[in-house]
Formats: C-alpha cells, sequence, structure tokens
C-alpha cells in the first residue's frame, strides 16, 4: 500500500498511469491548461488594472514645481488693511487655475508670527479652511467672512467663529526686482506655526498634525533662498 503511494506520486505521468501520458512527462495537461488560463487570466487583470492604478496614483507623486508670481510693487501694499491679487494657482487651465490672495505688508504690531525673510508682506489664502469656500475681506469688520458656514476669521486669518479647523493658510512672499513676489502655499496652526500645506478640514493643533500629513510631493518646505 505504501509503495503504491510512492508510486502515484512519481513526478513522471507514465509513471502514475495516466493516459496518453509520454515518457518523460512531468506535467499533465490539465496541469498545463490551468497554468495557462491563469497567466492569461492575469495578463488581462494586469492590462486594466495597471494603467487605471498608475491614473489615480500619479498625480499623487508628482512633484510640484516651485514658483514665484509678481503680484505688485511694494508701495501698493499697506499695513492697515488688505488687497487683493489674483494669483495663478494651475498653470495650463485657464480661469479655473486662478485664486485670489489678499496682501499687505507686515505689521509688527499686529503680527505675531516670527519675522523672517519670507514674512515681510502677509499673503493670506481665500480658501476657507472648513471645506474650502472662498472667503472675502469685509474691511468694516476687519475680518474674513466664508459665506458658506458663516466661518470668521479675523484680521490676521486666525478662527474667529464657526466651524473652520485652523487658520487660513498662507504663501509665503519676497521682494524681487522691485515686486512683491507670492511663492507655495503653506499651512498655519492656531499659534501660526508654519507646516508642509494641508487640505481644508484638516486641523493642525495638538495630534491633528500627525493624523493628517501632507501629500508626499509637498511634505518639504522651501529651502532658505536669498
Ligand atoms: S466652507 Fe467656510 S464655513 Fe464652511
Amino acid at each position: 500500500m505504501a509503495d503504491d503511494r510512492r508510486k502515484t506520486k512519481s513526478k513522471y505521468t507514465s509513471d502514475r498511469l495516466i493516459p496518453g501520458s509520454f515518457e518523460g512527462e512531468t506535467v499533465t495537461r490539465r496541469r498545463f491548461m490551468t497554468g495557462t488560463v491563469n497567466i492569461a487570466g492575469a495578463v488581462a487583470v494586469s492590462a486594466i488594472a495597471l494603467p487605471a492604478l498608475g491614473f489615480a496614483l500619479g498625480p499623487v507623486f508628482e512633484r510640484t514645481e516651485l514658483k514665484w508670481q509678481a503680484v505688485g510693487t511694494p508701495d501698493e501694499f499697506p499695513e492697515t488693511t488688505y488687497v487683493p491679487k489674483v494669483i495663478t494657482i494651475v498653470a495650463g487651465i485657464g480661469q479655473a487655475g486662478k485664486s485670489t490672495a489678499y496682501v499687505r505688508k507686515r505689521n509688527p504690531n499686529i503680527d505675531t508670527d516670527k519675522p523672517d525673510k519670507y514674512n515681510q508682506y502677509v499673503a493670506i489664502s481665500t480658501r476657507c479652511m472648513h471645506l474650502g469656500c472662498p472667503v472675502r475681506f469685509v474691511e468694516a469688520a476687519s475680518r474674513f467672512i466664508c459665506p458658506c458656514h458663516g466661518g470668521v476669521y479675523n484680521f490676521e486669518g486666525l478662527v474667529d467663529g464657526g466651524p473652520p479647523v485652523r487658520p487660513l493658510d498662507r504663501f509665503y512672499t519676497r521682494v524681487r526686482n522691485g515686486q512683491v513676489e507670492l511663492g507655495p502655499r503653506y499651512s498655519v496652526n492656531s499659534e501660526l506655526h508654519r507646516f508642509s500645506p494641508r487640505d481644508p478640514a484638516q486641523p493642525l493643533d495638538g495630534i491633528g498634525q500627525y493624523l493628517y500629513p501632507s501629500r508626499p510631493t509637498v511634505r518639504k518646505l522651501p529651502p532658505p533662498q536669498s
């Protein structure tokens, strides 16, 4: 009995008495056909799934170019109110890629964030940090107001009321060739500490900064530039 079992386990089909077997054959036709069908299936699935996966994940890993854009001469921007400027957020898609930034000169009596070469002008993003509606600076109230769900931000862009989870995002600023330039966007927490840009509804205070990491391509803040 034990001998028979050993015999049927031979790798040669002829030893296993399979009808139609050839001398020296080790793979049964059934196994060969099953393997062929499995490989064909895997190729077909890969042909559909891999391009779709690449299409979906590609933009996540696409590095965004570091660009600065001029918005006006320094004397255009007072310390006590904001000047709205239209800037390009995504190039090459026309009006859909434009947004408004509110820009003013830094005011040491108002601004509480640490001064450096990138914040001598304050440029505030108009994207609400609740769900992304465009906010508007209301000069009479000295506040940014969101029309969607009543979000209110103070003069520095810090949350004053309503559902927004963090202050308004900002843009790096610098002066080059007699022009104020806006660089990449960055996010801030309630103490105006800088973080790589996050999406709306992602808080940055406490463990929020760890729960909502930025995308891999925008994780690094730009290196200091002269
Ligand atoms: S999107 Fe601004 S408060 Fe909701």
